[in-house]
């Protein structure tokens, strides 16, 4: 089996890159990635020199690139590559909707070209919009994103349906909650505040701190994509979620305690606009369908993920120092 996997340099597709190697030995990765402020070659160090794996520079929403890649066949395509920040949507929209939209149609269409037998979308909860303090989200429920980020990604979601329709293109899409794990960009709540503490500097919690999401360790998440490759029916949706709803004011205060630093560095700032309230996700049908769930309960994650930052802080450390900066002082400037 050959795979080539988009936005394999970030968070969730390092992750299951490491996962495929370990677990399928005898499949062929390729990594296709931009290595955009999110990118990071150091994620795969420990596998770059294995036999089966290859990395080739390149940009989803480019058609030149798109279609070099593409001069050698593939079994299967999983498209992590994104603009992933919602905070980053708020300042540059149309980067979002060239990246997820246009990027993943250009994807679609070379990939329905070339025969690939599955195409796999990794989208989000976020296409559903926000949730009471009751309920969940299923596959079927509407789609209603409230930010520039979740909405591109709402409409890659519909732009992969319409290829499965239309084409009969073999297409599966993915919806997980919040990731949490090794690798992930120090910009996203928990290795933000994880590394913030580590620094004793403060933890900006937005708003009354009250919003909830549903947490996901990576690893779960890896084994959930795969599992949809091997087993999902074509065309359809499935929710992988994480079982571990929780507001950010808890995780808050549990990388606190867990790190011995005092609770007086949280800070309440200003709300992110359209700020969602709360994402939970039924992911009965992959449980009952395809026989995946979450085996990682949020306490033993939340720690094995800040061991991970404390034994790692050149890999942050690298990153803080970089052009990250930038967008960390215009953002937080503007939620004192
Ligand atoms: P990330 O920001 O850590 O990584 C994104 C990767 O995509 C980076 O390596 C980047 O260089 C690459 N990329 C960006 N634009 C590109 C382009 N035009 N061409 C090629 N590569 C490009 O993101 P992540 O958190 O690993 O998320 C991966 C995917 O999973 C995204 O599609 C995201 O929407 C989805 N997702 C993320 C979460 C989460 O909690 N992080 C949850 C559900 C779904
Ligand atoms: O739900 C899945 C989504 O989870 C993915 O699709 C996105 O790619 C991923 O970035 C993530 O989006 P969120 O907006 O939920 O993640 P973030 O880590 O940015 O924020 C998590 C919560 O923490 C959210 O309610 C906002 C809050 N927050 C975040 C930051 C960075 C703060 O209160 N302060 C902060 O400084």
């Amino acid at each position: 089996m050959k795979i080539l996997v988009t936005g394999g340099a970030g968070f969730i597709g390092s992750n299951f890159i490491r996962y495929v190697l370990e677990n399928r030995p005898d499949w062929e990765v390729v990594n296709f990635d931009a290595l955009t402020y999110a990118g990071n070659l150091a994620n795969l160090a420990d596998v770059a020199d294995s036999e089966n794996y290859r990395f080739v520079k390149g940009d989803i929403s480019n058609p030149d690139d798109v279609r070099g890649v593409f001069g050698e066949k593939f079994d299967y395509v999983a498209n992590f590559a994104a603009e992933s920040h919602v905070d980053r949507s708020l300042y540059e929209p149309n980067l979002f909707l060239k990246t997820n939209v246009l990027g993943t149609q250009l994807l679609l269409n070379q990939a329905l070209e070339s025969g690939v037998k599955r195409f796999l979308h990794v989208s989000t909860d976020e296409v559903y919009g926000s949730l009471g303090p009751e309920g969940y989200f299923s596959e079927i429920s509407p789609l209603e994103p409230n930010s520039p980020y979740s909405a591109s990604k709402a409409s890659a979601d519909l732009v992969c349906r319409s290829y499965h329709m239309t084409f009969d293109m073999p297409v599966v899409i993915t919806r997980a909650g919040n990731n949490y794990g090794p690798y992930q960009f120090p910009e996203k709540l928990i290795p933000f505040f994880i590394t913030r503490a580590l620094n004793n500097e403060s933890l900006p919690l937005y708003g009354d701190g009250l919003n909830v999401r549903d947490w996901l360790y990576v690893e779960d998440h890896c084994h959930g994509i795969l599992t949809v490759f091997e087993k999902g029916k074509d065309g359809e949706t499935y929710n992988i979620g994480g079982a571990s709803e929780m507001t950010n004011l808890e995780i808050t205060r549990m990388i606190l305690s867990i790190l011995g630093k005092p609770q007086s560095l949280i800070k309440f700032v200003k709300d992110r606009p359209g700020h969602d309230r709360r994402y939970a996700l039924d992911y009965t049908k992959v449980k009952k369908t395809l026989g995946w769930q979450p085996k990682m309960k949020f306490s033993e994650g939340l720690k094995k993920t800040i061991d991970w930052y404390c034994n790692n802080q050149k890999w942050w450390k690298d990153i803080l120092s970089g052009q990250y900066r930038q967008f960390y002082e215009l953002h937080y400037k503007e939620r004192k």
